[in-house]
């Protein structure tokens, strides 16, 4: 049942083209993109002013990147909230705010609490989710199920690729019911996405470079991510996974604020993983990483750098260098994500851990 692979997670870090492939399948049809158990009318979505994301985990940095893509595509602000924390504030809500809670198991009790506050104030809550019929969207005005199928290993791989895509075609949705985006420019992001399985397909092509790198990186004491704008949250999930899995001290930062305090951590043969934005979509970005990288390289780290193929810029600051397929700057986590999550399994199975059940932690945690 795990397909060959020794752990479940490496199997469904290998299905994550059709995860996608998937979650995206009847979404657009007749030049519209089509919610699932739409119980939220399209005057709804045409009068949200606001939008929250509440969720947990990984799937709290599938939100932190929608944020952009909803930010830009609908002139909406967004927040997105640790369901822990929303629920204990006393957040600003009403029949307006679109609450979009993403759960995989769809049972998480500080998410479930979230969407519960978030209702007895009227908002409308939107549940992303890979599981029939639970909790979640039970209790939710409407529900976009992603089809990431059973997700066994504990640490969430294809159901965070597929909450990205499916928090992206929320985004859509909620641009073409405001006319923030006229129906071509839905209709090509729309097609866009349908490409990337594809681009993941070749991602996986290329892990084998990854799972080396691990090997020789499995006895390291601390790694750091980097990334900005859509790779920071690309980073935050990156250390996560490592400390999920592999029990290692692992931090996330955003690049700019590389100055203003982590640099302080970066000593010789720190390895420390930077994820490029592409050259051609955020040029002004590209090039404050680039500098980036060459103040934590002249200070003695190993980087290990994800960028686009063919960027040829970034080789000389680049200890080690994994290419991804070219994508556009929104979508790039779908692809960046993937070898860091072969990067934390291998460094996990190196060291004799279970890939699937780290300790500790539980596949869904139905207490608050
Ligand atoms: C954690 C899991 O406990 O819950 C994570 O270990 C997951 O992998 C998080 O991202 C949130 O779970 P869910 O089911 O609400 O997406």
């Amino acid at each position: 049942e795990k397909g060959g692979h020794e752990y479940f997670m490496l199997k469904e870090i290998e299905e994550q083209p059709d995860a996608l492939a998937n979650t995206l399948r009847g979404h657009f049809a007749d030049g519209r993109v089509l919610l699932d158990e739409q119980r939220i009318s399209e005057q709804d979505l045409r009068d949200v002013d606001k939008v929250f994301v509440v969720a947990c985990g990984s799937a709290y940095h599938s939100g932190l990147v929608a944020k952009y893509a909803i930010e830009h595509w609908c002139r909406l602000p967004v927040e997105v909230e640790l369901a822990s924390e929303f629920r204990y504030r006393d957040p600003v809500l009403d029949r307006d705010t679109l609450v979009v809670a993403v759960s995989q198991s769809g049972e998480t009790a500080d998410t479930l609490e979230a969407i519960r506050h978030a209702r007895a104030q009227k908002a409308r809550v939107l549940a992303v989710c890979n599981t029939n019929g639970a909790q979640i969207p039970r209790e939710s005005d409407a529900v976009l199920y992603t089809h990431a199928g059973p997700e066994i290993g504990v640490a969430s791989t294809k159901a965070f690729l597929a909450q990205i895509a499916a928090n992206y075609l929320v985004g859509l949705a909620l641009a073409q019911a405001r006319g923030t985006k006229y129906p071509d420019e839905v209709a090509r992001e729309f097609e866009e996405l349908e490409a990337i399985p594809d681009a993941v397909r070749r991602v996986l092509s290329t892990v084998a470079q990854m799972r080396a790198l691990a090997r020789q990186l499995a006895d390291a004491k601390a790694v750091l991510f980097l990334g900005r704008h859509v790779g920071y949250p690309v980073a935050l999930e990156g250390a996560l996974k490592l400390k999920e899995l592999a029990y290692m001290h692992a931090e996330g930062f955003a690049a700019g604020e590389l100055k203003h305090g982590p640099i302080a951590l970066i000593e010789e043969g720190l390895p420390v993983v930077v994820v490029m934005p592409s050259p051609k979509g955020r040029a002004v970005l590209h090039a404050k990483l680039l500098s980036n990288i060459s103040e934590i390289q002249a200070r003695g780290a190993r980087t290990i750098v994800l960028a686009e193929e063919g960027d040829e810029t970034v080789r000389p600051f680049a200890d080690d260098l994994i290419e991804l397929p070219t994508v556009s700057t929104l979508l790039q986590p779908l692809v960046a994500t993937v070898p860091l999550q072969v990067f934390s399994a291998e460094i996990a199975r190196s060291r004799g851990y279970d890939v699937d059940k780290p300790r500790n932690l539980a596949k869904s945690v139905t207490v608050e």
